[in-house]
């Protein structure tokens, strides 16, 4: 049996993703992973492809083992990993708080390297990895500053994993999206109520995103910058780190 395993799949790009693979792709079965159950099962019911609805919160490593027992158990082939799961929070060090901060660590980071081990075992040539990182791995944002660090983090595991897998056939993409409007992940970051980012110029949509980086995993790049302004922020980000910052204090005002 070869499966997709899509997480952070009840909302915003991982939906996307689920209807896109559903459309392009061949999968036995769409194991599909976040926290509400009840969202999952409707895009289940829309879903062509035999869905699992797996529902659990993935910073929850007793979670994380319920996954590893149901893989041991089926011992599926897995052909597409998209760890799509990843929330951030918009403010400074004293708006966002600890609990914020460090649950932004704990799904982005070790969440994500924590289901990417759990996976791998179950990869065999041809399998792919997309990492969800961001624009913001690119360079320190004041304002984000722990999210930008979780997706840069986030951005050198997928390298120094993709050149790990260098031989096996298993490829790995970091995709690093600009801002995306339409998904839930702007209001769950404004929460804090922060004035620290005000506007989100130019935002792209989960459609385009979810196609290009599919396609860019497909052809086996191990970075994709979906987009003009994903593009333009990683040729620039050979510029050094306090100039960017510079240029961000004042886009972050306007
Ligand atoms: N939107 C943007 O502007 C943007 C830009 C660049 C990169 N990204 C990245 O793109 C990815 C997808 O975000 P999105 O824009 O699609 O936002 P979204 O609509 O908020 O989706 C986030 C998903 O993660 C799931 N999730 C959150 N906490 C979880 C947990 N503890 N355990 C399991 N699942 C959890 C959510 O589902 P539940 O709440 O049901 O658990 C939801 O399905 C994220 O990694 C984000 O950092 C987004």
């Amino acid at each position: 049996m070869r499966i997709a395993i899509i997480t952070g799949a009840s909302s915003g790009l991982g939906a996307e993703y689920i209807k896109q693979i559903d459309e392009k792709y061949r999968f036995s079965e769409l194991w599909i992973i976040a926290r509400r159950k009840d969202r999952l099962e409707n895009i289940a019911q829309e879903t062509r492809t035999k869905v699992r609805v797996l529902a659990m919160d993935l910073t929850d490593a007793a979670m994380r083992e319920k996954l590893a027992s149901i893989l041991a158990r089926i011992k599926p082939v897995v052909g597409l990993l998209i760890n799509a799961a990843g929330m951030g929070k918009i403010g400074r060090y004293d708006e966002i708080g600890p609990q914020n901060e460090l649950a932004m660590i704990r799904l982005n980071c070790e969440a994500a390297v924590a289901v990417t081990q759990l996976v791998l075992p179950y990869m065999r040539k041809g399998s792919r990895i997309m990492q969800i990182c961001s624009t913001a791995a690119f360079q320190p944002l004041q304002g984000l500053s722990v999210y930008a660090a979780s997706k840069a983090f986030l951005l050198r595991y997928s390298r120094g994993l993709g050149a790990e897998l260098l031989g096996t056939g298993i490829r790995v993409t970091a995709v690093c999206p600009y801002w995306i409007k339409d998904t839930e992940f702007i209001p769950v970051a404004k929460e804090t109520e922060s004035s620290a980012v005000r506007h989100f110029p130019f935002a792209s949509g989960k459609r385009s995103v979810a196609a290009v980086s599919l396609w860019a995993s497909k052809v086996g790049f191990p970075v994709c910058t979906p987009g003009i302004f994903c593009t333009i922020h990683r040729i620039i980000s050979i510029i050094p780190d306090t100039v960017l910052m510079l240029g961000w204090e004042g886009i972050r005002r306007i």
